[in-house]
């Protein structure tokens, strides 16, 4: 029986980075502050960017089913039991961008391959209004392999990451928190706003097997006719419909009848998913991938300074 107890989780299972892992989880249990633990990870975060063959290329590519559009992929390598230390990557396909963001974490960001433009933000309100904020650009980056810095919130917490050249750029993120699974912040500095990036939802890519993974549009059809409903079905209509078929298939009401408990998991099911859509549609929709192909916050004096064009 589960008790709720999480164990730690290595998507990533090569030898070399079982190596660093336990370097890392070695260094955080000797340093309990932020910045002499970031002294002692940068030896072997310099390390592991300048090493090869330790990340499959289904961890460097860009993802067919992007949470964050335009093909960017936020891949989970690993994370601990108590989901205070998170590994991923992230690749950034040719004229993608991300949204402006902050980690909510302290660690360190490095580049594994490609190059990588960054803007980072320091805001300059207080959060007094919702839905408000005014960012400052602070800084710009171009980082090339083996490049890294440091985040210790709140200095460096907020950036923007597109790559710099025609090729994605893989950079490696090690986080005090399981950072594609916390609610967090979307930016758009020149409409002086933000949105809450969800509670709970993970944005960790597909192929890093998640559990609260978005449901495909297949997916969601063929729960909408398990339901016996037509794919522009409201929530309401799937909360009726669920609730009448449970009501009629329940194994408290038809004990013993095997086909009717059956179809119960298989409604039960299509409502779970079709609940979840709808949480992360609702947690995601600040971040429209279709927004994001051509991003809003596209700044070309941000590439007028690089001297680039996509
Ligand atoms: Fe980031």
């Amino acid at each position: 029986m589960s008790l709720g107890v999480l164990d730690e989780e290595y998507y990533v299972d090569t030898a070399a980075f079982r190596r660093y892992v336990a370097d890392v989880v070695d260094v955080l249990s000797r340093h309990a502050d932020a910045a002499s633990a970031i002294a002692a990870l940068r030896e072997p975060f310099a390390r592991l960017l300048w090493s090869d063959g330790w990340l499959p290329d289904d961890f460097a590519r860009p993802a067919a089913r992007s949470g964050m559009g335009g093909g960017i992929g936020s891949y989970l390598l690993y994370r601990n039991a108590e989901r205070t230390l998170s590994i991923s990557s992230l690749v950034v396909p040719p004229g993608a961008m991300t949204p402006v963001h902050d980690h909510l974490a302290w660690g360190l960001v490095g580049l594994f391959r490609g190059e990588q433009h960054e803007e980072v933000f320091a805001r300059t309100d207080r959060g007094e209004r919702p839905g408000a904020a005014d960012l400052e650009l602070v800084e710009r980056r171009h980082l090339k392999r083996g490049d890294f810095y440091e985040l210790i919130p709140p200095a460096g917490d907020i950036h923007r990451v597109v790559a710099a050249n025609d090729q994605p750029s893989v950079s490696i993120h090690l986080l005090r928190n399981d950072v594609g699974c916390v609610r967090r912040h979307a930016f758009e500095p020149e409409a002086h706003a933000v949105k809450d990036s969800g509670p709970a939802t993970s944005t960790w890519s597909a192929q890093t097997p998640v559990l609260d993974q978005t449901p495909t549009e297949r997916e969601r059809v063929e729960a909408l006719r398990t339901l016996g409903l037509p794919r522009r079905a409201r929530p309401d209509e799937v909360r009726a419909a669920y609730l009448t078929l449970a009501r009629e298939l329940h194994p408290d009401v038809r004990p013993g009848d095997a086909a009717a408990a059956a179809r119960f998991q298989q409604i039960a099911a299509a409502y779970e998913l079709l609940r979840r859509y709808q949480r992360q549609l609702a947690a995601t929709s600040p971040l429209d991938p279709r927004r994001r192909e051509r991003p809003s916050n596209f700044d070309e004096r941000w590439w007028a300074a690089f001297g680039e064009r996509v």
